[in-house]
């Protein structure tokens, strides 16, 4: 494994396993094959309606608290409901604090419910803080609303069609990380199927996917790639025994520009807003 350092000194795995679209049951088998393959980090959110599920697999698999990183997201339709969203999010996941608290959608009291955040982190709830899906725009109110916690990290689509070069720019001077959500495209086979993955991966023995995974890391970016199969889990965690040297970097830095998978519509948006979910019913 290897470790980012945030911009208030908390140190976090730079990869871990994403839960988009699991059912609880499904959650629970990642995370727990996650935690046993030496994972550190594990990512749910409270739309993902898996958090309780992720939380057991914590409890169950008998690594110690603080040698997990749990990542989870505040969705929109809490932001106004100020601390006791923040407790329930944690009574669900059944800790006593999370480590990384994102707001998952730049839409509705988005500055008030990170003030909100501000003091779950001053009260111990929270180690660090981060944005989901925001744009330059909104993360500089963000970073001019805060008051001493600067966003540690912002999570955005990222993988090699879609590089994010300006953000990691913009974000550089505050030391705020950027973490990839969709490293892998999603999965998209024609992302996978790029010729240059396939020949690094014959050069370090490595699959296209973890050449992928490998770049990402050495771009100085968090992963959280998603999976339910405990073989490409393990896979996606086998890739700090081998390093891209700069022109193999500068060959994948070619790729960028070529696709996006998600388009962030103000219509989109707005109904983020009306879904609102009992989260507390889920299993
Ligand atoms: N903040 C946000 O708004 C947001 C949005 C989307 C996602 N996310 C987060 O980002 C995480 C990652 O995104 P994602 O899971 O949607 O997409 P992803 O990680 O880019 O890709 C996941 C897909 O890749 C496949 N895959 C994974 N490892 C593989 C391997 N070694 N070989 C072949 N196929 C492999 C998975 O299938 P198998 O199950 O068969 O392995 C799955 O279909 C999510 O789980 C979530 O935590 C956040």
């Amino acid at each position: 494994m290897e470790y980012l350092k945030l911009n208030n000194g908390v140190r976090m795995p730079t990869m871990g396993l994403g839960t988009f679209l699991m059912s609880p049951a499904e959650a629970e088998a990642a995370a727990t094959a996650a935690l046993a393959t030496g994972y550190e980090h594990i990512d749910t959110a409270n739309a993902y309606m898996n958090e309780r599920a992720v939380g057991r697999a914590i409890a169950k698999s008998g690594v110690a608290r603080e040698k997990v990183f749990v990542s989870t997201k505040l969705w929109p339709s809490v932001y106004d409901a100020g601390m006791p969203a923040i407790d329930a999010t944690l009574a669900r996941l059944g800790l006593d604090y999370v480590d990384m608290l994102i707001l998952h959608q730049p839409v509705g009291d988005y500055l008030t419910a990170w003030h909100t955040m501000e003091e779950a982190y001053s009260a111990g709830k929270v180690r660090a803080l981060g944005l989901s899906n925001f744009p330059q725009n909104k993360i500089a109110e963000v970073m001019s609303s805060a008051s001493e916690v600067k966003p540690q990290l912002v999570t955005v689509e990222c993988h090699p069609y879609h590089q994010q070069r300006d953000l990691r720019a913009y974000l550089g001077p505050y030391g705020t990380i950027i973490e990839a959500w969709y490293p892998l495209g999603h999965g998209d086979a024609s992302l996978l199927a790029e010729p240059v993955f396939e020949e690094l991966g014959e050069k370090y023995d490595k699959s296209p996917v973890q050449i992928i995974l490998r770049w990402h890391v050495q771009m100085g970016t968090s992963i959280i790639p998603g999976s339910k199969n405990p073989v490409h889990i393990a896979d996606n965690a086998d890739i700090f025994d081998f390093r891209l040297t700069e022109a193999e970097m500068a060959r994948i830095a070619e790729l960028d520009n070529t696709k996006t998978y998600y388009q962030q519509t103000e219509e989109a948006l707005a109904s983020y807003l009306k879904i609102r979910p009992d989260f507390d019913a889920q299993e």
